[in-house]
């Protein structure tokens, strides 16, 4: 009906990752794409590979050193191409991290990197690159890319097809739909 005020253009694809390479890799597409004020929204289970990523992220970026699971810290700021700034907000809920002031950082010269960050959906801008890693066993992983607006959903439009994507051309729900099945079981 007439609700949704703000109708950001939404894009999704589905990457398939065999191992860490592949994972690091599509982190390196964003990396490379990344400016300041860029927000990438990281989910998944435990051990499901968000801080690998951001590590390759990281490292696309320029970082120099050790990017570690700011799980304690909560953010954790790195110099590369742009700054970096790297949250997680696992252990703490979103009343809590309203005191963080996480706008400043949202706002700021250099690129936010949320784990956990369904964790927080009222304090992230809704423009963002929703990512949400998904374990299909072993190595096995699925990272579920949503692109939100401006311009993420350009991104996820040209994402290339290397690692293989689940969507096919021809498969008929490959608009910016609703994702009617986003987390099997989750709700
Ligand atoms: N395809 C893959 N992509 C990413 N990591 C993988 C992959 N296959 C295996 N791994 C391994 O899975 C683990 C992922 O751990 P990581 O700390 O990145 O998870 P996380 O999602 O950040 O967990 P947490 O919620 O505890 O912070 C690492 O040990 C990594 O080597
Ligand atoms: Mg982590």
């Amino acid at each position: 009906m007439e609700e949704s005020v703000h109708a950001y253009e939404k894009v999704t694809k589905s990457w398939v990752s065999h191992g860490e390479a592949d994972t690091a890799a599509l982190a390196e597409y964003f990396a490379n794409l990344a400016k300041p004020g860029t927000i990438l929204a990281l989910d998944g289970d435990l051990g499901a590979g968000k801080t690998k990523f951001s590590q390759g992220f990281a490292a696309a970026l320029g970082v120099k050193g050790v990017v570690n699971s700011p799980t304690f810290t909560l953010i954790k700021e790195y110099e590369g191409r742009l700054p970096l700034y790297h949250m997680d907000v696992y252990r703490i809920s979103q009343d809590e991290a309203e005191d963080l002031g996480l706008d400043e950082y949202f706002e700021g010269r250099g690129v936010s990197l949320v784990e956990w960050a369904s964790i927080i959906p009222g304090l992230l801008p809704e423009e963002r690159l929703n990512l949400r890693i998904e374990h299909t066993g072993g190595e096995g992983r699925i990272i579920h890319c949503e692109g939100v607006g401006t311009p993420y959903a350009q991104w996820i439009a040209a994402l290339p097809e290397s690692a293989l994507m689940m969507t096919q051309p021809g498969a008929g729900q490959g608009e910016s739909k609703k994702d009617g099945e986003l987390e099997d079981g989750k709700a």
